[in-house]
């Protein structure tokens, strides 16, 4: 059975891909220090799954620390490294914390994987790397704008980091390109916790609906779009989870001699903020109370992807339709209010 380190495995994605690695018969560890996320959402995986899943609880900016999970596990045949920082707004009040936290974990990361012949990397990546397009829908050979962000550009520093390491080590590798990861596990017992207030359309809806927030925004409806509003390509996590095993079985079954490969990990289709609130008033039965405001800054006016390389390389299909995203994340959260998910206060300094 290969041994999967999942790093940053207690987050949102990280946790819905360990339930679909153990689905397809992985031997899964986390390493998450839980400085945003929550360990308990590994009682939700082990409900799921019947695995209980150990968690390192390092701070992979410490090279030691991170050191000591391989000397424990040398028989660790893959890594996914999701733990990062990932607020937009964050990043840009924050450039400093966002570049030493997300690519000092990386550099340690590698260079563990590099001491220990781990043989397998897939990088948790970002549409974020192809800014504003000129055309849409993006390939992956779409040229790169400058990051609008401090987070968008570690995507695109990581990129470039795993690309270079890789050229001098025995590993091969996979870059996947997430668009906007929504929605939650269709049995509501795992799901997105956002810390503090949302700044994701997806929560900030469910929230709103639930009655968390009193109303949210719709930042900016002016745009040169179908409706003024922005677009993205929303894909469910559980899309997302399935190609993350997808891509691990593209780099274990070793008839492809690239040692990177990129991928989009989007639905190819492109909705606005309008149409996902339509949607979900629609199969929640619930008003939604928002007020347009002004254009966010840093947003991207629209962006969709091209997915025929994960389609065809991988095998991947994307399963769940718009409504099913909505769907799972009301579940989800009405999972939460009802309080049938236990979550000890979070670290109240970060709220
Ligand atoms: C989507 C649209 C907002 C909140 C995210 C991640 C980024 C990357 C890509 C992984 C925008 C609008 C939002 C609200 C709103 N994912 N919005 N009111 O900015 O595309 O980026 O996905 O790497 O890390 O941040 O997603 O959900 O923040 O915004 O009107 O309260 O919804 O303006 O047009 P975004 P988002």
């Amino acid at each position: 059975m290969n041994k999967i380190l999942v790093t940053g495995g207690c987050g949102y994605i990280g946790s819905h891909t360990i339930v679909d690695l153990i689905e397809n018969g992985f031997e899964v560890i986390s390493a998450d220090n839980n400085s945003r996320s929550n360990e308990h959402i590994l009682n939700g995986v082990e409900k799921i799954t019947g695995k209980k899943v150990k968690n390192y609880k390092v701070d992979l900016c410490i090279y030691d620390d991170t050191y000591a999970i391989f000397q424990e596990n040398p028989d660790i045949s893959g890594i996914i490294h999701f733990a990062a920082f990932k607020s937009v707004g964050e990043s840009v009040e924050k450039p400093l914390l966002y570049f030493e936290n997300n690519l000092n974990s990386l550099i340690n990361i590698l260079k563990c994987a590099d001491e220990f012949n781990v043989a397998h990397f897939v990088f948790s990546s970002s549409c974020t790397v192809y800014g504003n397009p000129d055309h849409i829908p993006v390939t992956e050979e779409t040229q790169q704008k400058p990051a609008e962000s401090p987070y968008g550009a570690t995507k695109q520093m990581g990129e470039q980091i795993v690309q270079e390491a890789v050229k001098c080590s025995d590993m091969r590798s996979v870059l996947l390109r997430y668009f906007n990861p929504v929605g939650a596990h269709p049995s509501a017992a795992i799901g997105e916790m956002p810390l503090g207030k949302p700044t994701n359309l997806v929560p900030a809806i469910t929230q709103t609906a639930i009655g968390k927030l009193m109303v949210m925004q719709v930042w900016g409806t002016d745009y040169p779009t179908k409706d003024g509003s922005c677009i993205r390509d929303y894909i469910h996590v559980c899309d997302i989870a399935h190609a993350h095993t997808l891509a691990l079985n593209y780099l274990l079954s070793d008839q492809h001699n690239s040692k990177c490969t990129v991928f989009n990990l989007g639905s190819g289709n492109g909705f606005s903020v309008l149409e996902v609130i339509t949607e979900f008033e629609r199969i929640s039965g619930v008003k939604l109370n928002y007020r347009t405001g002004p254009k966010r800054p840093g947003d991207v006016i629209a962006i969709y992807a091209n997915n025929d390389k994960a389609k065809q390389l991988l095998g991947w299909t994307p399963r769940y339709s718009l409504e099913d995203m909505m769907r799972t994340a009301w579940n989800w959260e009405l999972k939460l209010k009802e309080g049938e998910i236990f979550f000890p206060a979070q670290n109240p300094d970060l709220n």
